[in-house]
């Protein structure tokens, strides 16, 4: 399979040490990595409170990663100027709350000079992105249902992560293909084989005994 981007591996820093965001981000960094995940929850689209840009802002001056912003939000059109303010470098918004512009805030997104992108919940089909793909930097494909991270990865979204890798090539569009949730060793390989070039890991990460030699692992398919 011809690849159009070279693999990223983004850990999330919801794993990370809450009390030393500095750190976690520096550990990134030390494992030779270029992007962090921050998992940004409302408290209504999922069952879980994170951080607000406020944070997103104050972890900005501390390094250079790419910041990419995953807003698990029912209203994420009321808050991607606040996060792109804050410092975001790419924001992703998902395609399941109803009542919010989804085309507009892509566009507005882009128009502000930031990267953009949707994201599908496992549950989700594979039709509701296809509207969006050609106003798309990255399509982000959920591996679990979002809310917690250490949970199991859902291997029943396999066969969408192919699809949307088809499609891609079908449209001759070059969207990134991006899975979070569950990611680790185990799982990641059945992901990059079927199109996969942005992998967003968690615990798997912070929990890793050596975490360079697992993120060498992860990207790998650069060499
Ligand atoms: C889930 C979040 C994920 C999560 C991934 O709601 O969007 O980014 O932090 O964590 P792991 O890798 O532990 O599944
Ligand atoms: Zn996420």
């Amino acid at each position: 399979m011809q690849r159009l981007h070279k693999t990223i591996l983004a850990p999330s820093i919801l794993a990370g040490d809450h009390a030393d965001l500095r750190g976690s981000l520096a550990a990134i960094e030390k494992a030779g990595l270029e992007w962090v995940h921050l998992d940004i929850m409302d408290g209504h689209f999922v069952p879980n409170l994170t951080f607000g840009p406020q944070m997103v802002k104050a972890l900005r001056p501390l390094s250079r990663l790419f910041f990419d912003v995953h807003l698990m939000l029912n209203n994420p059109d009321k808050f991607v100027d606040p996060f792109i303010d804050a410092g975001a470098d790419q924001i992703t918004i998902h395609v399941e709350p109803r009542d919010y512009p989804i085309a507009e805030t892509l566009a507005h997104i882009a128009e502000r000079g930031c990267r953009r992108g949707i994201v599908l919940n496992p549950d989700t089909s594979a039709d509701a992105a296809r509207p969006f793909l050609a106003h798309c930097d990255i399509v982000l494909l959920m591996t679990v249902q979002p809310g917690f991270g250490g949970q199991s990865f859902r291997k029943d979204v396999l066969p969408k992560i192919e699809t949307l890798s088809n499609w891609r090539a079908e449209l001759g569009l070059n969207y990134r293909l991006e899975v979070d949730g569950g990611v680790d060793l185990s799982t990641a390989p059945s992901c990059i084989s079927r199109g996969v070039d942005t992998l967003v890991a968690g615990t798997a990460f912070f929990k890793a005994e050596n975490r360079t030699k697992f993120s060498e692992i992860i990207t790998q398919t650069n060499n």
